[in-house]
């Protein structure tokens, strides 16, 4: 190649390497502990694993499935919102599968965001979100949750200051990586009235729905005025430990889904064959299944969180998600990169920087992120190890 170009177009020339990469990579060289990357270290039920193994030998979803994702799922989709929101969606126009969360946010703004749309995001924000805005040629404009009374919070003014006539989508993460907030009734009502008197879509981001500590998951689909604005978007990773199948799905209006269906079936076409199988029969788990996978990752939080204080840690408690956002300035540390780029060094653990996940790096300058969806014996572990971090 002689050409001066560079290789990558300049939509994605600012997305080099993802932090993960940079950060797992270290974990293996120092042999540390990885609480950078949200995955957990135990697979999610045998019966699920089994099911997916059934499949393939049953020979169902080994060639590919129907473009917007097998019956089965889709009804399974269809009576999980039915089961736990009383929202009621028709399984052939009102659903669709996707590869993984990241694919129905990829193509939700590529089939909605023309070049130049505005699209308002809260920030800090999971990596991907900048990445798609991109690819669909849009304009991000963050909207910067801020610590108030030990927990990050969404003002509200702020967020209606940000809305211009140019604004084509809101793009929500509740519960949220990686500050663990998680937005109130309240706050999704004014949401809500705000995506009305705007006429905005809002894509909600709900991978983390099981995983809220303190009251319930509400989706803002649920709320007067959004059921033909939202596309609700979520995926089996998180609440079934199967981070790795990558199956996900939109639920929204039927034009809302046959928009977002014409982008994806140029992504992936299809995906998953057989793991889709085994999600739908995972969606019909008893109640009981995410009660105790809740609990189970509310002792993690709580065991992390009192760990992380007692090293020393300023502890944003996270009301959900699999993450702990951390202050280091009370340790006499300001720059959550080099922390955690010489963390492993210094007491063998990983975490992530904030500032990664933030147009405004300052504003996150200082915050450093812990995943506890672990066993308990490795957030033990990294807990003693974390605890040298000051001497
Ligand atoms: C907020 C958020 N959205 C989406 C995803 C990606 O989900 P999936 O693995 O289903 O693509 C993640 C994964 O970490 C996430 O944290």
């Amino acid at each position: 190649m002689t050409s001066k170009r560079p290789l990558l177009n300049r939509r994605l020339a600012e997305f080099g390497t993802t932090i993960f990469a940079e950060m797992s990579a270290l974990a293996v060289r120092t042999g540390a502990i990885n609480l950078g990357q949200g995955f957990p270290d135990t697979d999610g039920p045998e019966t699920v694993s089994e099911a997916a193994v059934r499949a393939i030998r049953d020979g169902r979803g080994n060639q590919y499935p129907p473009g917007p994702g097998i019956p089965e799922l889709r009804e399974a989709v269809s009576s999980h919102q039915r089961r736990f929101y009383g929202l009621a969606f028709d399984p052939d126009t009102e659903v669709l599968v996707t590869a993984g969360a990241t694919e129905a946010l990829a193509a939700t703004l590529l089939a909605l965001v023309e070049p130049g749309d505005e699209v308002i995001a809260l920030e800090p924000y999971y990596d991907s979100y900048a990445a798609g805005i991109a690819l669909a040629g849009g304009v991000r404009v963050p909207v910067t949750l801020r610590p108030r009374d030990g927990v990050f919070r969404l003002d509200l003014d702020e967020l209606r200051d940000a809305v211009t006539p140019r604004t084509r989508l809101l793009l929500l993460n509740s519960p949220h990586n990686p500050t663990g907030m998680v937005l109130s009734p309240d706050e999704l009502t004014a949401i809500a009235e705000l995506a009305v008197e705007r006429d905005l879509i809002v894509v909600t981001d709900e991978v983390y729905e099981h995983l809220v500590f303190d009251g319930a998951h509400l989706p803002l689909i649920s709320l007067p005025g959004m059921r033909d604005r939202t596309v609700s978007i979520s995926s089996a990773g998180k609440s079934f430990s199967f981070t790795g199948w990558k199956v996900g799905w939109v639920t929204a209006s039927a034009p809302l889904v046959s928009a977002v269906r014409s982008a994806k079936q140029f992504l992936t076409y299809v995906s998953a064959g057989p793991f889709q199988y085994a999600v739908a029969e995972a969606l019909h788990l008893p109640d009981s299944y995410f009660a105790a996978f809740r609990e189970d990752l509310r002792a993690k939080r709580d065991l992390l969180s009192a760990g992380l204080t007692e090293a020393g840690f300023e502890v944003f408690t996270p009301q959900g998600t699999y993450f702990i956002t951390t202050d280091i300035t009370a340790l006499g540390e300001r720059d959550g990169v080099a922390f955690c780029r010489a963390l492993p060094e210094r007491c063998g653990v990983v975490a992530v920087p904030n500032s990664v996940f933030y147009d405004d790096r300052d504003a996150g300058r200082s915050h450093v992120r812990f995943a506890f969806c672990k066993r308990a014996e490795t957030l033990n572990d990294a807990v003693t190890r974390l605890k040298r971090v000051e001497g």
